[in-house]
């Protein structure tokens, strides 16, 4: 054939491939999200996220600093609290004693460096396992109250050292409100990561396992999105970015690589996806049975997100890819 373009030249060698590879996977990309909980000594496997665990603060630590060696610098921690510490008010979520500000404590004291993000949303801590203050009457998840205990919890984990802090429970006007709390009480230097596109996701099953934190009654419709909106994003986009968050993040990662598509060209702040629990779990069952090549599918699943627009991967995967990409 007398063909003048030929696009498999470009792929006829793995030097030639790799020289003209567009996308990029590197350990600082990631960042690491891990479960704490009491005790000592203490692994508890999640069973539907082969490979983690509750991890207790000791245990948390020697996690962290293998991350760190491993070139994933930046990690978020999750507490499973006891359910006997949970209430209406979620009032453990500011308690200076609480788990997750100990866990911080004792992760910068070994390793001032790492980059630690908390959440701000109260469902680990409610006893309705809703992200916000539920109305005993109505049941409804009451916005302005809600962000006055988000400012205590931005407040109390700022003073507990966490450099970054991720609302992840989807009220309106929380980004705003906490920027200006932390300016005023002097963390001017505290980074806001927000869940700004955070949908009503099946995905997010095995996480709530791990936490045991799943809504007691009713979903969370009314303030996470609906998975059919796409332009919806951009408007909180939109109000995020004005509010001033430092970075945008879309969650689920996988089924909305189109969003984050749209938020990387819609805005200049560097965009994170998270991978959540689900999109693990799904690879990891697939690859026990042998249905798919693990491996594979993880990297593949990674680059994906840096070719949608991605700067900051959340991944579960954080230290089996690191280790991967060290070879
Ligand atoms: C809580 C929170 C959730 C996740 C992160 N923060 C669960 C939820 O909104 O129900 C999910 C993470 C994952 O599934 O990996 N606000």
């Amino acid at each position: 054939m007398n063909l003048i373009h030929r696009p498999r030249r470009l792929r006829s060698s793995s030097v030639i491939r790799s020289l003209v590879q567009e996308n990029h996977l590197q350990a600082s990309d990631l960042l690491a999200p891990l479960f704490v909980k009491e005790g000592k000594g203490v692994r508890e496997p999640i069973l539907s996220m082969p490979g983690h665990a509750r991890l207790s603060i000791d245990e948390l630590v020697k996690e962290a600093r293998e991350l760190f060696q491993l070139g994933v610098k930046t990690i978020a921690l999750f507490p499973a609290i006891e359910e006997s510490k949970k209430n209406s008010r979620a009032s453990e979520a500011w308690n200076p004693e609480n788990i997750n500000f100990r866990a911080v404590q004792a992760i910068k004291t070994a390793l001032p460096e790492m980059l630690v993000m908390g959440d701000v949303a109260l469902d680990p801590y409610s006893s309705d396992g809703h992200d916000g203050i539920v109305d005993p009457v109505s049941g409804e998840i009451l916005n302005d109250q809600t962000i006055e205990a988000l400012i205590k919890q931005s407040i109390a984990s700022a003073k507990a050292g966490f450099d970054i802090l991720g609302p992840s429970d989807m009220m309106d006007g929380r980004v705003g409100a906490m920027r200006m709390a932390l300016d005023e009480a002097g963390f001017q230097k505290t980074l806001i990561m927000s869940y700004t596109a955070k949908y009503a996701s099946g995905f997010y099953g095995p996480f709530r396992e791990a936490l045991a934190s799943a809504p007691k009654k009713g979903d969370k419709k009314t303030y996470q999105m609906d998975p059919a909106n796409a332009r919806e994003a951009l408007r909180e986009a939109a109000l995020d970015e004005a509010e001033g968050a430092d970075i945008l993040m879309v969650k689920p990662g996988l089924a909305y690589l189109d969003v984050i598509y749209r938020l990387r060209e819609a805005s200049t702040l560097p965009i994170a996806a998270y991978n959540v629990s689900g999109e693990y779990a799904m690879v990891k069952a697939a690859a026990e049975k042998g249905w798919i090549d693990g491996d594979k599918v993880m990297m593949e699943t990674l680059v994906a997100f840096k070719r949608a627009g991605a700067d900051v991967i959340l991944t579960y995967f954080a230290k089996e890819a690191a280790k991967l990409l060290a070879r």
